[in-house]
């Protein structure tokens, strides 16, 4: 089974995405052909991950100004249209700045464009593609560097835990979190690699865990309120790295829910507190992390649990594909897809430039 989340075919101009909503049973592409396909794609988390819905959106537009452009008149006409393609694909969902900002990018470069604005905003998505790649090389590069500069001299190996995904199905490619481990991994420097399972989507068990089979990473799955136990039973933990859809302009980090509560006992514990990611992550704009607008979803993702169907001789079936109830009927739901990890909390942002890191009791500064 393919670990490439998007593939985009330069020649033909068409997408394809992996459903990500069937793995790890299937491995199953699906075509995105306009923007609403995108919009729709994202909204229903068939593509997650910050920087995987930005490039499938900006990717989405590109397909789609591959077909209509020649029915612009003018230059005016097709920027009008561009630009609200690119308002309408920002409302798939609000807390990764990912999508945002490849849009702002995307409606800068058509506000300078006096000519050939379709070819230029194609270009400048497919760029995108190809640019995440080396960033995510960079980040788990920086990130591996920084963690082993941390540990005593004689420790070589040491073990790691992640929350959700953020390996090459929440990006282009290597990932930034799942990339800090892939690094890690290949410079002989990893023990062990644990992951959350990530209620309730279970990014985790689904996606993180079939990244380390496929890698042959040796890891382990927890449920997500093993992780304080899981500290004390293993000191040889000695990182605790995560992604960050946005990330505020004083270190503040909103990522997946259960984050903050892996900072909060990582520092009970003085294990390493990581956030992994791009710079387009970084947030000035956002002062801190109460600005940041945290994504409400539907209730039953937390009520339901969709799985394949496991047969008496104990092999999966994802043709049978089934969605159970596991709470009782009526009960109210709270469901905040992300969380806000408070900048005192996180020892280092790693991007794919540098690893930023704070003076005790102060903010991070990115403008270093
Ligand atoms: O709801 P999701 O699956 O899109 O949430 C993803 C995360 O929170 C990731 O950690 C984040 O987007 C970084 S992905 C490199």
């Amino acid at each position: 089974m393919s670990l490439q989340a998007i593939k985009y075919d330069g020649q033909n101009k068409t997408l394809e995405i992996l459903d990500q909503l069937k793995l790890p049973h299937q491995s199953i592409y699906v075509p995105i052909r306009n923007v609403q396909d995108a919009f729709k794609a994202i909204k229903d988390m068939v593509v997650r991950g910050a920087p995987a819905i930005a490039i499938v959106a900006a990717l989405s537009l590109a397909v789609e100004l591959n077909q209509e452009k020649a029915s612009f008149k003018t230059t005016e006409e097709a920027k009008k249209a561009i630009v609200d393609k690119l308002d309408y694909l920002v409302g798939a969902r609000p807390t990764a700045v990912n999508l945002g900002r490849a849009a702002n990018d995307l409606k800068k470069l058509v506000a300078e464009s006096s000519s050939d604005v379709v070819d230029k905003v194609i270009k400048a998505a497919e760029q995108m593609l190809v640019d995440d790649v080396s960033d995510n090389e960079n980040i788990g590069h920086y990130g591996a560097e920084w963690i082993m500069s941390q540990v005593p001299k004689s420790t070589d190996r040491i073990s790691v835990l992640t929350i959700c995904n953020t390996g090459s199905l929440a990006t282009a490619g290597y990932g930034t979190a799942l990339g800090v481990i892939r690094s890690l991994h290949a410079a002989g420097n990893l023990e062990h690699a644990y992951c959350l399972e990530t209620r309730p989507y279970n990014q985790g068990s689904r996606l993180t865990a079939y990244e380390l089979v496929h890698d042959k990473i040796p890891a382990t799955l927890i449920t997500d309120s093993m992780a304080s136990s899981l500290l004390r039973a293993h000191p040889e933990i000695k990182l605790i790295v995560v992604g960050a859809d946005r990330v505020a302009a004083n270190g503040d980090t909103a990522n997946k829910i259960g984050t903050y509560q892996l900072a909060v006992v990582a520092k009970h514990h003085g294990v390493k507190f990581v956030v992994a990611a791009p710079n387009t992550t970084i947030d000035l704009n956002t002062p801190n992390g109460d600005a940041i607008v945290i994504e409400q979803r539907a209730p039953h993702e937390l009520t339901q649990v969709k799985g394949a169907v496991v047969e008496a001789d104990g092999t999966i079936n994802p043709d049978k594909a089934a969605t159970v109830s596991t709470a009782a009927p009526g009960i109210g739901v709270w469901n905040p897809s992300f969380d806000v990890t408070p900048h005192e909390l996180i020892d280092a942002v790693v991007t794919e430039k540098r690893a930023f890191t704070r003076q005790p009791g102060a903010a991070f500064n990115f403008r270093d």
